[in-house]
């Protein structure tokens, strides 16, 4: 695909989110978050939801949990600019409670034409929810395990637009209040240089 018609694609699925009301979810949300970044992305990251920040400004990752996938990012020599970031959901959950099984539903389409039209190599997921949502699209619910036993193992997976390999990752929030998590997350990141 050209870039023009990149943009075209990514300019539609905007447009219908930001007058979705096929979940709850919008009747609670300030701004939807639609998804940031290079367009023609190697590398998506996808989080759970939108927090408060975040719900606020229409941005992924713009609070405490961005502050440390920024200095993630940053340790592993990749720029925000470079890498294209997003949600499991694009409406913010009330007080961050976790998603609902009918939301994942009815959000995640936005997500997988996303992912679709960018065509990236990477996806690297950020906690469980991400994780589980993506391993079972891309045909690996067989390996689907706590994040704690899979998190910075690279898995291959076989897409419409080629091969994809999927890294499930912590959730950097997890790191704002456990010192320990935000080594390991450093050290996962570093294989993303690698590869
Ligand atoms: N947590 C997430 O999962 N996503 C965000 O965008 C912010 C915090
Ligand atoms: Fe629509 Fe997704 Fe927002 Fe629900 S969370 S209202 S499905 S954009």
């Amino acid at each position: 695909m050209d870039v023009e018609k990149i943009e075209k694609e990514l300019r539609k699925i905007k447009d219908e989110v930001l007058r979705c009301q096929k979940c709850v979810l919008y009747q609670t949300r300030t701004y939807p978050v639609i998804g940031e970044g290079n367009h023609q992305a190697k590398i998506v990251f996808i989080g759970e939801a939108p927090g408060e920040s975040e719900d606020k400004t229409g941005r992924p990752f713009c609070g405490a949990a961005g502050k440390v996938l920024d200095e993630l990012l940053n340790s592993a020599g990749i720029e925000r600019t470079d890498v294209y970031i997003c949600n499991i959901l694009k409406c913010r959950p009330p007080e961050n409670r976790n998603p609902k099984i009918e939301e994942i539903e009815a959000c995640t389409p936005y997500l997988l034409k996303q992912i679709e039209i960018i065509k990236p190599k990477v996806i690297c997921t950020l906690g469980n929810f991400s994780t589980a949502f993506i391993f079972e699209k891309y045909g690996l619910k067989d390996k689907i395990e706590g994040i704690s036993k899979i998190h910075g193992n690279v898995f291959e997976a076989k897409t419409l637009f080629g091969s994809l390999k999927i890294i499930p990752l912590y959730h950097p929030a997890a790191a704002t209040y456990n010192p320990n998590m935000k080594e390991t997350l450093k050290k996962d990141f570093q294989i993303l240089k690698k590869i």
